[in-house]
């Protein structure tokens, strides 16, 4: 079924704050979290099958690995998930590879796969932190790299809220938000060493809201979602706006390219922080849409760990 121009539920099921969606090609299926209620939730292309696997601690992002199975950004680090025969919920237990951020009153947030298959995902402050960072103190987030072999390397400090990554088509250019700027910035990229190099900004999003997740097309456009901003918007490589997306909620947190010829743009609607008028304001809070993007993403990679 090819999903419409304009977003549709994707699902009646309403998630608090659905987060991190990406497309698992080798299984066709969705994939996405329930963040902070610790849940990883799969479906098919068209909401079918819908299905569930609690890990029982915050997460923030999942990606597939190679081999099947799923790697996360977990509240205090990085987990893996052991290849399933069946259904997501009859998986095996997470197991944690990384709990740098054990103690810290940091959680894990978004992240994505790299064209050569390195699992890159940032932190940020915690809202349950038994100490939450004092109000004026200098962001503690970073941005991680998890290699393949299970090496975890900070790549950048002083990060607010970790958010959105991808790669343009060469694989040359790194998109990142840190939510905490309003920017989205791009980096050159070394593709061999899985390096970052030079920061630039990419755009500055005005009027209140915040970049959070994004998604790159076959065009190299940047589809970016506005937590605050309703709407999801295409830049072009020079970071000119080309096109929006309006949806029913305000706090978008997401969106993904997948289904038949990764034409279908997967776009995650959160209701964290909304208070009961506003959640009846916004139909579309907690919920995942679906529309005809009207042009290819480009491939996600699965994890080669
Ligand atoms: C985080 C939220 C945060 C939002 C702001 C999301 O990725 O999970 O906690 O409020 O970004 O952009
Ligand atoms: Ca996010």
């Amino acid at each position: 079924m090819a999903a419409a121009a304009a977003p549709e539920p994707l699902l009646a099921e309403r998630f608090e704050h659905p987060e991190g969606v990406v497309w698992d090609a080798a299984a066709e299926r969705l994939l996405w979290v329930d963040l902070l209620q610790g849940r990883v939730h799969a479906c098919d292309a068209d909401g079918g099958r819908l299905d569930a696997l609690d890990l029982g601690r915050p997460v923030g992002a999942v990606a597939p690995r190679a081999g099947g199975g799923l790697v996360c950004a977990v509240r205090e680090g990085f987990a893996l998930v052991d290849a399933a025969a069946g259904a997501l919920a009859a998986s095996p237990e997470s197991r944690t590879i990384d709990d740098r951020l054990r103690d810290a009153p940091l959680r894990m947030n978004d992240g994505a796969v790299d064209p050569r298959g390195r699992f890159w995902a940032g932190s940020m402050a915690w809202e349950d932190a038994p100490a939450p960072p004092a109000a004026g103190s200098p962001p503690a987030g970073a941005l991680y790299r998890l290699d393949p072999d299970g090496t975890v390397g900070e790549q950048l400090a002083g990060v607010g809220i970790s958010n959105g990554l991808g790669w343009s088509p060469e694989g040359d250019r790194c998109y990142y938000v840190d939510s905490v700027t309003g920017r989205v910035d791009a980096f050159a990229f070394d593709l061999d060493a899985g390096a970052l190099g030079a920061r630039t900004t990419l755009a500055e999003i005005e009027g209140g809201a915040a970049p959070d997740g994004l998604a790159v097309d076959a065009d190299g456009c940047v589809w970016v979602a506005l937590w605050g901003g309703w709407e999801v918007r295409r830049l072009t490589p020079a970071g000119v706006v080309d096109r929006v997306v309006e949806l029913p909620g305000a706090h978008v947190s997401t969106c993904a390219f997948g289904g038949p010829g990764l034409r279908t743009l997967y776009v995650s609607v959160s209701q964290q922080g909304l208070d009961e008028r506003a959640l009846r304001e916004q139909p579309g809070a907690g919920h995942l849409f679906a529309l005809d993007a009207g042009v290819a993403g480009l491939p996600t990679h699965a994890f080669a760990g």
